[in-house]
């Protein structure tokens, strides 16, 4: 009787032991299970996370190495010099040993430098690439800004012929096309703000966007260049739509119905009316300050977030402005020249101290765009009194846009 009762319990006890053993190995594997889809879950998160970083830091990589590349200067070959317009002239350069230039991205500029003429020093000033640059040459187009003796632009149209040889550096710039092609891309231009669009619109083609929209703000008939390109990529391509604005179109000259050409100015409005969604588009603008200012503000004051809204500046700051809000005097020591100068209130940029005291800086645009006066500031402290659109490392200053804020040395 008792070796039976004990069998019972000794029974009962292991099927308990095996039950809740098994519970938790169970339970464990439960465990175990949720741990592994978890840790799974997790790996895949950091996976697609680090895949989304490394895209993201690849992107800015490649955006910072794109836009900050300081390519040494060359000289090229003016192989062809085209007139676009009464004004503006197109200089077709290629490599002076035949080599292909090297490609920019669409949107970029290159620097182009005018040698010394008597009693004048040599200048710098920017010019965006005007066409495509697959072929291995670069197109830029020059719209002559004044009789100024020591104009850039006068000396290209006046002095400059095929076969002579001129130097340049690039091509650079913060400003280029960077939209996916899902979205719409919309580009608007004034005057000869129009150059860096071209190689956009041909880029946007090749990747196959779906929808552009140009803009173009022309003054008269006598000031149209590009007209005849632009209106060939509208005829052969249904996904742009092109509109030509004039402001002083031809009297008696009727316009068809689905005519690109338009009477008058374009403004914000005209930009976003064909829009199903401003989040969805992109906008690049160039032209002259105010317009573009004018411009962008209306585009976000309608709703369009203004990191959507990219722009570049060709206007140079008058080199004679003094800045807004006054400056106390502060010495300036240019440690490679080993110049030491006194920053006077009446400079309007640290570059513009720089160009009193014969220290001789690279500057293209005097606006904080192209990135060509660009120093290392050493010791001090500089305030800027214009943003610069160019992107700079932490101990690196545009001398163009700012003024100091303290006893400085830069490396210049
Ligand atoms: C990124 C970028 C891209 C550009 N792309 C184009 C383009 O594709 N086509 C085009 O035609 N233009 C373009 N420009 C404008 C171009 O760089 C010149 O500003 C323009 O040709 C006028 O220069 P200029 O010397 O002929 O004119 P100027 O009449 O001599 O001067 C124009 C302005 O520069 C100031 N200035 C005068 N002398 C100097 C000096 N020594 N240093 C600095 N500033 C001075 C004047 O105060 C005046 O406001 C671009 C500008 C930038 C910033
Ligand atoms: S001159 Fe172009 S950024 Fe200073």
């Amino acid at each position: 009787m008792i070796a039976l009762a004990t069998t019972i319990v000794i029974a009962v006890a292991s099927v308990c032991l095996f039950v809740l053993i098994a519970r938790s190995c169970w339970a464990i594997s439960i465990n175990l299970t949720q741990n592994r889809m978890r840790s799974m879950a997790l790996r895949s998160e950091q996976g697609q996370l680090s895949v989304e970083l490394s895209g993201k830091l690849r992107r800015t990589y490649f955006d910072l190495s794109m836009s900050r590349r300081k390519v040494d200067w060359r000289e090229v070959f003016v192989a062809k010099i085209e007139q676009e317009s009464q004004d503006v002239r197109s200089y077709y350069f290629i490599d002076v040993d035949h080599e292909p230039l090297p490609c920019s991205q669409p949107g970029q500029h290159i620097l182009v430098e005018r040698p010394a003429l008597p009693n004048i020093p040599k200048a710098f000033r920017c010019y965006s690439l005007s066409d495509d640059c697959a072929e291995g040459y670069w197109r830029i187009s020059v719209k002559k800004n004044s009789e100024y003796p020591a104009s850039v632009s006068r000396w290209l149209h006046d002095d400059v012929k095929v076969g002579d040889r001129i130097r340049v550096r690039g091509p650079s710039g913060a400003f280029y096309l960077r939209t996916d092609p899902s979205r719409v891309l919309v580009l608007a231009s004034a005057g000869i703000g129009i150059t860096p669009m071209l190689p956009m619109l041909i880029e946007a083609l090749r990747r196959g966007f779906n929808q552009v929209q140009v803009f173009v703000q022309f003054r008269d008939v006598g000031h149209m260049p590009f007209v005849d390109s632009l209106l060939d990529i509208a005829s052969k391509y249904p996904q742009v739509r092109m509109n030509i604005w004039v402001s002083r179109f031809p009297k008696g000259v009727g316009k068809s119905t689905g005519s690109p050409f338009h009477e008058g100015k374009f403004h914000a409005l005209s930009l976003i009316e064909n829009l199903e969604s401003f989040s969805d588009a992109d906008f690049y603008l160039c032209g002259p300050e105010e317009w573009q200012t004018r411009l962008t503000e209306d585009l976000v004051n309608t709703g369009v977030p203004r990191s959507s809204v990219a722009y570049e500046l060709f206007q140079q700051a008058e080199k004679s402005t003094p800045p807004a809000q006054e400056v106390a005097p502060r010495n300036v020591h240019f440690k490679v020249t080993g110049t030491t100068a006194q920053f006077e209130k009446s400079y309007p940029s640290l570059l513009g101290c720089a160009d009193k005291n014969q220290v001789m800086l690279e500057s293209g645009c005097r606006t904080g765009a192209c990135g060509s006066c660009v120093v290392r500031l050493l010791t001090g402290k500089v305030r800027y009194t214009r943003e610069p659109q160019f992107p700079t490392k932490p101990n690196e200053i545009l001398p163009c846009v700012c003024v100091p804020e303290s006893d400085l040395v830069v490396e210049a």
